[in-house]
């Protein structure tokens, strides 16, 4: 889960790490009465968007007076970076930079382990800067048991090359930015720019957090850092439902049991559809697990038959745990639960544990939606055929 900026400056001042004030604004009046009451002489105003290259698109800008300031966010709320729209700006107090450094402190899976990443020439090239003098950007490993400790920290700095005056305040500074790291769960923690200021302050001007979402089960304050606004409400209700599922461009609605089988399957749909007409495609990802009960097989096909760029689903099971006569009495009962709400046809393969029985359940039920198939194959062929003529 990434985090707006401020979300990011809120983690950071409980921290400990030195940032500016800074206020959420949603319009230009609201800005203007935030720069009233941060009362400084220049102001930042900064779009709130969780995409980089901000400052580029023309979403940071400085601000001498409440007036100008609400103007600059006139400009700024509304713009769309990267495919995101602002909706919101942080006003912050403008600090006097003397030098721009890069810090990050990031998950490094490959390696089973932490990366840092710093440099004396931070702001906002910084990814040009990595492209073209790598070694101006100093990597260090960070072991995730011992974490980023004060002997980490001097490692750091002095990798970097940062100035021997600097060393023990910046050091100190990323001793507490890996505390925010650690305390969070977080897979990131960026700041570029770190700064010097003029009366040689270090101070983090800019904040970009991840956290894991696999660790929210202990952070029960995140579902108020959740923003579900660019999410897909398919996505928001499957979610509710406890279901796994995945929003895809295509028309073929995939429902399966296991991820594995899940995923294979949207391969071999999207091959299949290679052959007919319009290519058609996946039209999700959706993964009932094992145990598979008729309620929870009535919100799977619930949730994809409210998709409206689905023609078809294709219902590909394989019995475990799960026996396929359960599967089946599942299916007929979610058409019954769903009654008129299911109007698109449903080709369904089960194999494995019960399959005769499943099989003649759905032969008996004779459902005018459902048409059976033996093998994955044939039965992806089949629902790319009716996504195709459908
Ligand atoms: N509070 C501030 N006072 C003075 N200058 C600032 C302040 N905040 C940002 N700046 C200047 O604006 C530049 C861009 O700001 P910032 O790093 O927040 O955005 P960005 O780098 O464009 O966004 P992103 O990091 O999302 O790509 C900074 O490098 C810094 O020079
Ligand atoms: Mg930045």
């Amino acid at each position: 889960m990434d985090l707006f900026e401020y979300q990011a400056r809120d983690l950071f001042e409980a921290g400990g790490v030195p940032v500016l004030r800074g206020i959420v604004a949603r319009t230009p009046e609201e800005v203007e009465q935030a720069t009233r009451t941060l009362a400084t002489p220049v102001v930042v105003v900064k779009a709130q968007v969780k995409t980089g290259g901000r400052g580029k698109a023309g979403g940071v800008k400085l601000a001498r007076s409440a007036e100008e300031a609400r103007d600059r966010a006139a400009d700024i709320l509304g713009l769309v970076i990267n495919g995101h729209t602002v909706e919101q700006v942080m006003i912050t107090e403008g600090a006097d930079i003397a030098e721009e450094y890069y810090f990050g402190l990031l998950l490094d899976r490959a390696n089973r382990s932490y990366l840092a990443m710093c440099s004396v020439e931070g702001g906002m090239d910084i990814e040009t800067l990595a492209e073209e003098h790598p070694e101006k950007l100093a990597r260090v490993e960070v072991d995730p048991i011992t974490g980023l400790d004060a002997a980490k920290a001097d490692e750091i700095v002095a990798a970097a090359g940062f100035a021997e005056a600097d060393r023990a305040e910046v050091a100190r500074v990323l001793v507490l930015l890996g505390e925010v790291y650690r305390d969070n769960d977080a897979t990131l923690v960026e700041v570029n720019p770190l700064v010097k200021t003029g009366d040689g302050r270090i101070l983090a001007l800019d904040g970009k957090v991840s956290l894991d979402a696999n660790a929210a089960f202990r952070h029960p304050d995140w579902t108020e850092l959740a923003d579900e606004s660019r999410d897909d409400p398919l996505e928001i209700r499957a979610r509710e439902k406890h279901l796994n599922y995945v929003k895809l461009d295509g028309s073929v609605g995939i429902i399966g049991n296991g991820a594995g089988l899940v995923m294979s399957t949207l391969d071999v749909v999207a091959g299949a559809g290679k052959e007919f007409p319009g290519s058609p495609t996946p039209a999700n990802f959706l993964d009932i697990g094992g145990g598979a009960s008729a309620q929870v097989m009535a919100d799977g096909l619930d949730i994809i038959l409210s998709d409206e760029q689905v023609k078809v689903v294709f219902v590909n099971v394989f019995g475990g745990i799960t026996a396929c006569s359960e599967v089946a009495k599942g299916i007929i009962a979610a058409l019954e639960i769903l009654g008129p709400k299911a109007t698109k046809p449903i080709v369904v393969r089960l194999d494995g544990n019960a399959v005769e029985i499943g099989r003649h359940i759905l032969t008996e039920a004779a459902h005018p939606l459902v048409t059976m198939e033996l093998t994955m194959d044939s039965a992806a062929r089949k629902a790319a055929e009716l996504a195709s003529t459908n």
